[in-house]
């Protein structure tokens, strides 16, 4: 079970307004920035705090992933990024992440059989994709069904019941490839694959990707460590707005699926997941070296609403460390592919160089991001730009269903509920519409 680290009272803050004075709670966890713990101070000083996109605010306690965004450190349960991403593999970091430690032989051989043993879909649900247009995009098709499962799976849907959460986590991991894999087949007009219980969990989704009946599929493992590490540095990311938008579907007491679904959608945004999409589209656009100046003019003017797709964090002011591991994994893919020259990494090279020298980015602290280098490696494994914010949203899946879980767990949790500053019209009354101007 998650173990979850209680923050602690490390000091008090004063906030006064109005001639009244707030002692508040100032709050640390285990590591980062301490906190001021405002809840009371509505009751105190009868005033609200306002931080519309959340920059200054933490919506809960967690001890799932830690991001130091000066030093550019990303920790899944303490552990650092760069070693998971090299000596683990994704099944092993999702035991990591759902019960909080690294699994002993008998613990990880329990949990690769349950995720195994729920690989396939309801038949029921392969009917679904008829109803879609055949040019139908993947990310549509997946927040669909997913949503759908809820329907499927009533057995797993009782959020008070911990066995049915549990039974719900291994289903949504189980089944994501086989999702993500047939939303693929479809667009592409190829018969469904079946998943495999006799490959492990990336072999599996390649198979069911890529493989037709016509001809044998050849697993390359280099690609299959290449998309396991994919997966690994998509699992989890503390409290960004897809996970953020699980969690407060979830605190209304909403089933699994139905939050894994409102994850994925919010996933989808290209200033979220569907960055890697806009990534290679924007490469494209730019077609050649030369063209590069006058791209980041245009990112430069603030009236053209250009962004640099895959540059800049809101909690990395140094570098994304998945982004470092990305671009090695790259080099490492096209080698194995043999691909000497890939126009859309040199482009790339010649855009993050550029852009890492130039002051608009230096002054803003925008590096790149896990979705800059991202779409030329799946571009190179053969994944059709389309499928790439599903392939990270199947890796997310199990970092959505990790910090649902915990939200439930917690004792604090009650549901999630902004307040709003309101600047509409003051009471007014009615006038009949014949009266009104
Ligand atoms: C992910 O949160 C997470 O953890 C997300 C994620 C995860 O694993 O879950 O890491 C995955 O979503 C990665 C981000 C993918 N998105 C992109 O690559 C899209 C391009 N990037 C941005 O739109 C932007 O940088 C965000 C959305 C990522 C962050 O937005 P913020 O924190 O609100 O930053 P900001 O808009 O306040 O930017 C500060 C300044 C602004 O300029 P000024 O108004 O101060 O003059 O930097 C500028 C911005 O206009 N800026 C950019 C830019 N990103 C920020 N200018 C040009 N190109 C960019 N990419």
């Amino acid at each position: 079970m998650p173990h979850s680290v209680t923050s602690k009272q490390v000091g008090t803050a004063t906030l006064s307004y109005d001639g009244k004075s707030a002692p508040l709670p100032v709050l640390a966890g285990s590591l980062g920035p301490a906190c001021v713990d405002i809840r009371k101070l509505q009751g105190e000083l009868g005033v609200f705090t306002f931080d519309p996109s959340y920059g200054a605010t933490a919506s809960c306690e967690s001890s799932i992933t830690y991001i130091d965004g000066d030093a550019g450190i990303l920790l899944y349960r303490g552990y650092p990024i760069e070693q998971l991403a090299e000596k683990s593999t994704f099944l092993e970091v999702a035991y990591l992440l759902l019960f909080g430690n690294l699994p002993n032989t008998a613990e990880l051989g329990v949990f690769t059989n349950g995720v195994t043993r729920h690989t396939m879909l309801h038949e029921q649900i392969r009917r679904f994709w008829d109803g879609f247009r055949r040019d139908a995009h993947p990310m549509a098709m997946l927040c669909s069904v997913v949503g759908a499962m809820s329907a499927f799976y009533p057995d797993s849907i009782d959020t008070q019941d911990p066995r049915q959460r549990e039974i719900s986590a291994y289903r949504m991991i189980a089944k994501i490839p086989t999702i993500t894999a047939w939303a693929h087949k479809y667009n592409a007009g190829q018969p469904f694959v079946y998943p495999r219980n006799d490959l492990n969990y990336s072999e599996n989704f390649l198979h069911m990707f890529h493989a037709v009946p016509a001809e044998p599929y050849t697993q390359n493992p280099i690609l299959t460590r290449a998309m396991d590490r994919i997966l690994i540095l998509h699992a989890d990311h503390e409290q960004n707005a897809s996970t953020s938008t699980v969690r407060l579907a979830g605190s209304t007491g909403a089933n699994p699926f139905a939050c894994i679904a409102a994850g994925i959608a919010s996933l989808w945004g290209p200033a979220h997941g569907g960055a890697n999409e806009a990534v290679l589209k924007m490469l494209a656009e730019i077609g050649h070296k030369d063209n590069i100046p006058a791209f980041i003019a245009q990112v430069k003017d603030k009236n053209s609403h250009v962004k640099l797709m895959g540059f800049g964090h809101r909690v990395y002011k140094n570098f994304d460390p998945r982004a470092k591991i990305m671009q090695q994994t790259c080099y490492e893919v096209l080698e194995a592919l043999g691909i000497k020259d890939e126009p859309m990494l040199d482009l790339a090279m010649e855009l993050e160089k550029i852009a890492l020298e130039d002051e608009y980015f230096v002054s803003r602290k925008l590096y790149p991001n896990v979705d800059f280098y991202s779409g030329i490696i799946l571009k190179a494994m053969g994944f059709p730009t389309t499928m790439f914010t599903p392939i990270f949203a199947l890796a997310r899946t199990v970092g959505w269903i990790s910090q649902w879980m915990e939200m439930i767990e917690d004792p604090q949790q009650r549901i999630g509920r902004p307040r709003q500053i309101y600047t509409g019209a003051a009471t007014r009354d009615y006038t009949p519409i014949d009266q009104r101007g």
